[in-house]
């Protein structure tokens, strides 16, 4: 459209010369990076750690329950000396998606007796104020644990904040971190039903997603809107891949760890290297949820908020299929960097 009004050399020399800086641009640029998008091996295929380097199920148990009972009486000062509890900085972060799975993941992960999760998300990379309040602070969030148990966090907002990559890295530079994703659409969809609760319990009313997620002057889709600019995950990661090898990172399907969430769990624990103890005991299906409820013990379960589970409204189908071909080339791209490819369409 550009060379409409160009006579037809003028136009071919300026293609094939575009070309030709693009791909020397492109290279020079690449280069720098090479070794970053190594794609990973396949992440069925990695090994879980040597088995002299588990620890004994019996003595992670032991400590879970002695940390619950910490917890409930409030730990005093003494207790926590004597105990050698600590509260230490996370050795792997959840850093997104929003709305892929985030909390579901967290919970699950803390069913692992040597994982010690957050409970809040703490905001402190994403959020310059309390990013300028130091890592003490952030430290001081954290849950206190064994030492030989590992922190967990999770904060959605990272994957997409910009400086959040760098400054997790200056935090600790090995760091594994980990991502959930969803069905791009799917999760634009159920980002945008979140939004849209919060505005009708004010009693606001709110834009359709068609028209948020398609211009009206172009027909084309809206890249501007966020939970369109969220789904666009390779763009994202990129960023994340000037500042960590792909190695680091490990991507999570939000979409089975919901109707299947065991393999996933297992994957995660070899990420993380740590013993396989998440086993098929606790996790069971309440079939009135239509969703798998979490067992710690005999004694302690726990299901997942019932607004985990919203419906979403209806969306125009032609409106899906604009956005499944939009996010396409951009889910090709991260299935190639990732070694993780996804059934979408
Ligand atoms: C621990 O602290 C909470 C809140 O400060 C309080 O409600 C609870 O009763 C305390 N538990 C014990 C066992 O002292
Ligand atoms: C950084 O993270 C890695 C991976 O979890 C961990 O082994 C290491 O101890 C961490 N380093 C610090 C200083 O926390
Ligand atoms: C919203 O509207 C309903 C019904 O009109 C009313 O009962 C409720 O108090 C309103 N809520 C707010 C936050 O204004
Ligand atoms: C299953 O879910 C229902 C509805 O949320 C809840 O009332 C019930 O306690 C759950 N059952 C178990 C065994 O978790």
């Amino acid at each position: 459209m550009l060379f409409k009004q160009q006579p037809l050399l003028t136009q071919k020399l300026f293609v094939l010369g575009s070309l030709a800086i693009g791909s020397v641009l492109y290279l020079v640029a690449r280069v720098g990076t090479l070794d970053r998008l190594q794609p990973i091996c396949p992440i069925e295929r990695r090994l879980p750690p040597p088995e002299h380097e588990q620890i004994p199920l019996r003595t992670l148990q032991f400590k879970r329950g002695l940390l619950h009972e910490l917890r409930k009486g409030n730990a005093t000062k003494e207790q926590i000396r004597l105990h050698n509890l600590l509260q230490q900085l996370p050795q792997a972060i959840i850093i997104g998606v929003r709305k892929g799975g985030t909390r579901a993941l967290l919970e699950m992960l803390n069913l692992h007796p040597a994982v010690v999760k957050a409970s809040q998300e703490i905001h402190f990379f994403d959020n310059d104020q309390n990013y300028a309040r130091g890592i003490e602070w952030y430290r001081e969030k954290m849950p206190f644990s064994f030492p030989h148990q590992i922190t967990i966090e999770k904060s959605p907002a990272y994957f997409i904040t910009e400086e959040v990559p760098e400054r997790i890295f200056k935090m600790n530079s090995s760091i594994k971190l980990l991502v959930i994703v969803r069905e791009p659409t799917i999760r634009a969809v159920s980002d945008y039903t979140q939004v849209l609760e919060g505005k009708e319990r004010k009693n606001k009313t709110y834009h359709k997603f068609e028209k948020l997620a398609v211009d009206s002057g172009t027909c084309e889709v809206n890249t501007k809107y966020k939970a369109v600019r969220t789904s666009i995950y390779t763009k994202h990661l990129e960023r994340w891949l000037k500042y960590f090898p792909v190695d680091q990172f490990h991507i999570v399907d939000g979409d089975r760890l919901i109707a299947d969430p065991l393999p996933e769990l297992q994957l995660v624990e070899r990420f993380l290297n740590l013993p396989s103890r998440i086993s098929q005991y606790n996790l069971y299906f309440n079939a009135t949820r239509g969703f798998y409820c979490l067992r710690f013990n005999i004694v302690f379960n726990k299901c997942l908020a019932g607004s985990k589970g919203r419906t979403h409204p209806e969306v125009d189908p032609s409106v899906v299929t604009k956005l499944q071909k939009f996010f396409h080339p951009f889910n090709q791209k991260f299935f190639q960097i990732t070694g993780r490819a996804f059934n979408w369409p």
